[in-house]
């Protein structure tokens, strides 16, 4: 084993000089504009595979941007493991609030600043860099493995699905291995084993044909702006509680031993809100701060519009309004019928007066590891060594829905070691990941590997 991490050492500056080659290509999903560049970094990907040793590399189409897909299946009796990774990124904008570039990394005070720094290109170069150590120090690997990068988790992994159940023979695994995640603070490595499903709608409410005068016609008609505000001040009570019938069915509580790892863990309510620039936190009544992030579903406007909004006054009751709106779910909410009870709800409070119009734009379900899987313990011992820190116990507020679908179509459990930091900026200008946690994550994953060789396939 030291000889590999030996291999980490004289190849550490190299390591950082092949990330910051994959972070120049500008590889934005949800931009038309992009899609060479997405085939670019797929085929750089695929390259990097066949050059440190993998087999079997191709780029796969999906109907989408493609899979890049490679295997090495010669650990005989050993676990095979599914490595799922993403290498599209977001958009830039507002591009003024970038202190530098987004696609010309610049390193400053240990950190890379680039768009797709931690989510999600250089948690996948993690993988690679210790697959590569193994292979050119022992040409041999304890696990069996199977890479799968995608390049469309930003805009909600669209064809992924599909091509799971289409390739389902050819990705059977015994753990799916996800490093897309924050660690919950600088310096302790975390496992998290659990993360928040998602309903995103849009709700359209018309009330008349077309703009009213409000002289002329005020008094008479129900004006949308109004009813739709009145609708989702229905959604939750003064104590952040949910009011749409049967939502909570579903939500798996806590155990005592979760709520024990969940306390042990450091945190600051009002340096918290301080670090966000809020007054103060707000959360459902009778939780924790971390219980309600975490293992609690949420309910929020994200979008509303509708009416005048130019400058001075205009004396018009508008013909329509809108809002998109999102909850957070947790384990076992089936986001499906959790859009069906919203919609049933809606419905029930929309006016005789008014017509609505609610569709589903996306959802995912949530996920939980069991804290007691072999895997999930062979990461913690990994984690452990490598940072020589004891493992931070977590779940996560965030989603990445295909978690659910490789649990239930390749039947594994999945384990969530990621090593981004609270503050990498994801999704925001100034994205940024720690280059200590990256040669650190380089060593978790080697240790990983023989940590979890040890275990049966
Ligand atoms: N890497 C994130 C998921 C994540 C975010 C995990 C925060 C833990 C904490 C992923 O790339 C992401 O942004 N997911 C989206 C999913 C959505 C587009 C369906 C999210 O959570 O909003
Ligand atoms: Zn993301």
């Amino acid at each position: 084993m030291n000889k590999i991490i030996d291999f980490l050492k004289v190849h550490h500056d190299r390591f950082e000089q092949e990330l910051i080659d994959i972070l120049k290509i500008p590889s934005i999903s949800s931009d038309p504009e992009h899609a060479e560049d997405m085939h670019i970094t797929a085929g750089l990907l695929k390259d990097e595979m066949q050059r440190i040793g993998m087999e079997n590399a191709r780029v796969m189409d999906t109907g989408g941007h493609p899979v890049v897909y490679s295997e090495w299946l010669h650990a005989s009796g050993k676990p095979t493991l599914l490595i799922y990774g993403h290498y599209d990124v977001q958009p830039i904008d507002p591009l003024d609030l970038w202190s530098s570039p987004p696609f010309e990394p610049v390193i400053k005070g240990g950190k890379i600043f680039a768009r797709g720094s931690a989510d999600d290109k250089g948690q996948i170069y993690i993988h690679l860099k210790a697959i590569e150590a193994w292979l050119a120090v022992r040409d041999d690997l304890p696990v069996n493995v199977k890479l799968v990068f995608e390049g469309e988790e930003e805009v909600g992994s669209k064809h992924l699905e599909n091509f799971i159940q289409k390739h389902s023979e050819m990705l059977t695994a015994d753990y799916v291995v996800i490093s897309d995640t924050p660690m919950f603070r600088e310096g302790y490595p975390g496992i998290s084993y659990g993360l928040r499903g998602l309903a995103y709608l849009q709700i359209n409410l018309r009330g008349t044909a077309t703009d009213l005068h409000s002289g002329s016609f005020g008094g008479l008609v129900k004006n949308p702006i109004n009813a739709l505000v009145e609708i989702l001040a229905q959604m939750k009570d003064v104590d952040g509680r949910i009011l749409i019938p049967g939502f909570y069915d579903d939500v798996l509580p806590i155990t005592e031993v979760e709520h024990d790892k969940l306390n042990n863990l450091p945190f600051d309510a009002s340096a918290f809100a301080k670090s966000i620039g809020a007054p103060a936190l707000f959360g459902e009544a009778g939780y924790d701060d971390l219980e309600r992030l975490w293992a609690r579903p949420t309910f929020d406007v994200n979008g509303i519009w509708g009416g005048f909004q130019g400058e001075g006054a205009k004396t018009v009751i508008p013909a329509e309004a809108h809002a998109k709106v999102s909850m957070r779910l947790v384990a076992d909410q089936d986001p499906d019928d959790i859009s069906k009870k919203f919609i049933a709800y809606v419905d029930s409070l929309t006016p005789v007066s008014m017509q609505a119009d609610i569709e589903a734009l996306h959802g995912g379900f949530g996920y939980i590891t069991d804290l007691n899987n072999p895997g999930l313990q062979a990461g913690v011992r990994a984690l452990q060594k490598a940072f020589d820190r004891e493992v931070d116990f977590l779940r996560e507020g965030g989603s990445i829905p295909i978690v659910k679908v490789f649990a239930d179509i390749v039947k594994a459990p999945v384990l969530l070691m990621g090593f981004g930091l609270p503050d990498q900026n994801a999704h925001a200008p100034n994205e940024n990941f720690s280059l200590y946690n990256y040669h650190k994550g380089i060593e978790s994953i080697v240790y990983f590997f023989e940590e979890i060789g040890k275990l049966k396939g």
